[in-house]
């Protein structure tokens, strides 16, 4: 009865959408465990694009989908993507945990406000509301899901919540804009009708089908270095990516989970503030970033490229205890005359193997690089071939450049990735 969870091992954006789609083919059930808006897959099938902020992409296989309580819900977004995927004539099989918490409207006007105040040291955050809807979260006064299923509870909880963000708008960000208590009730209801037949107890559907023996494959969003706790603090994201939220995020217990697989690109990127030691401020990382369609999902903004870190990947390696890797977008790096990795970092004359929680020490690291040979800039059409015949048809200087990686991390890689498309993939390990 394998359950195998799926994490971003960098910065968010390592392609987990593509490898969750190939690797859902075998699940009965995918649960998507954090995060909210600010996530965006994208998901190629043949001539269809599919892009979730929220739904897990699993769908796409047409398999059960979970979103479970660690998730934040943005009601317009969640109703535009059940429309969309009704629109392509895709069933859906959706359960939505009655724990998971609501980001309203309010949320998203405070996110903008907090990181206009915050200025020169803004996060960069999405602007999607996440940060103000886990801050309502911990402070015990969100809105849940099951709570759009009794209207005075909705007006009970909107009676405080209002005024409360009110005072705050006003009195901390000396703000004109008002809230509705009558609108935001309305949204609540207008759109929480809708998904209402949606909404139950995912920890008690999931913990069923793990007695089942059915497959399950736990999603996560962003990525390792981005985690509340184990990210680049404070330029993280307000949930736990990492493997801990797959449970806090799901009701279920670890002994559960069978196999954890870290998704790396081949090469690092970053979009919003904060540190990214091996970024390329360069041609290359011009190229890579047109060439790799470097332009975040969610907001559109240019990402910030860097070389592969492997100082990073062995940290995600160890806050995670994975068992092995996919690497993505490799074709990106094709046409390149020498590959560099990061091995560990220098700060002063040491040497720094573990990712530092020190920020300051960390802006102040250099990165400690190894050269490689590259490889050829091939068509999509010659990597699928390369795909289509296996691991011994890539060319010997990208097989060298994954023996590092592995060796590095001292986990096996389990999936290559050599472009978009299903059929651009290369497995090493089948997990269920
Ligand atoms: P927030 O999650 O919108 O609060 O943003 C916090 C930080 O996480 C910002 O640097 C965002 O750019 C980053 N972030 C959030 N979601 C993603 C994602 O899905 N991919 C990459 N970066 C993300």
């Amino acid at each position: 009865m394998p359950c195998v969870v799926i994490v971003g091992t960098q910065f968010g954006d390592e392609g987990k959408g593509k490898i969750v789609d190939f690797y859902a083919k075998d699940a009965d059930l995918v649960v998507r465990y954090q995060g909210g808006t600010n996530a965006g897959h994208t998901v190629v099938v043949g001539d269809d694009t599919f892009k979730f902020h929220l739904i897990p992409s699993g769908v796409i296989q047409g398999k059960k989908a979970i979103i479970g309580n660690g998730v934040v819900i943005d009601l317009e977004v969640l109703n535009k993507e059940i429309e969309n995927l009704k629109s392509k004539g895709k069933d859906i099989d959706l359960l939505i945990s009655d724990r998971a918490h609501l980001t309203l409207p309010f949320h998203k006007t405070l996110d903008g406000m907090e990181e206009s105040l915050k200025g020169k040291s803004k996060v960069g955050t999405t602007k999607r509301g996440i940060g103000p809807t886990y801050t309502d979260k911990a402070n015990r006064i969100g809105l849940r899901m099951v709570d759009l299923r009794h209207i005075y509870v909705l007006r009970k909880k909107l009676d405080f919540i209002v005024p409360f963000k009110q005072k705050i708008l006003k009195k901390v960000f000396n703000s004109n804009v008002t809230i509705s208590k009558k609108e935001t009730l309305d949204y609540c209801l207008n759109l929480g009708d809708k998904v209402k037949g949606y909404i139950g107890d995912a920890s008690v559907e999931i913990n069923n089908t793990i007695k089942q023996g059915k497959n399950i494959l736990f999603e996560g969003a962003q990525g390792t270095l981005l985690d509340v706790d184990h990210g680049t603090y404070p330029y993280v994201t307000s949930s736990s990516p990492t493997v801990g939220g797959a449970l806090t995020g799901s009701g279920i217990g670890p002994k559960h989970i069978d196999t954890i697989v870290g998704i790396s690109k081949g090469y690092t990127t970053r979009v919003g503030g904060g540190p990214l030691p091996t970024e390329m401020n360069d041609e290359i990382g011009d190229k890579i970033r047109e060439k790799g369609k470097e332009f975040g999902t969610t907001t559109g903004r240019p990402r910030r490229c860097g070389w592969f870190d492997a100082v990073i990947l062995r940290y995600a390696v160890r806050v995670n205890s994975l068992d092995g890797l996919a690497i993505t977008k490799l074709d990106v790096l094709g046409g390149l005359d020498k590959v560099k990795i990061c091995t560990s970092y220098r700060y002063k004359v040491r040497v720094v193997k573990e990712f530092p929680a020190d920020l300051e020490l960390l802006e102040k690291c250099q990165p400690v690089y190894e050269e490689m040979d590259g490889w050829g800039d091939l068509s999509e059409e010659k990597w699928r071939e390369i795909a289509k015949d296996g691991y011994y048809s890539l060319p010997k200087e990208l097989r060298n450049y994954l023996k590092r990686i592995e060796k590095l991390a001292g986990v096996p890689i389990y999936v290559i990735s050599l472009g978009p498309g299903r059929e651009s993939t290369i497995c090493l390990k089948e997990i269920f």
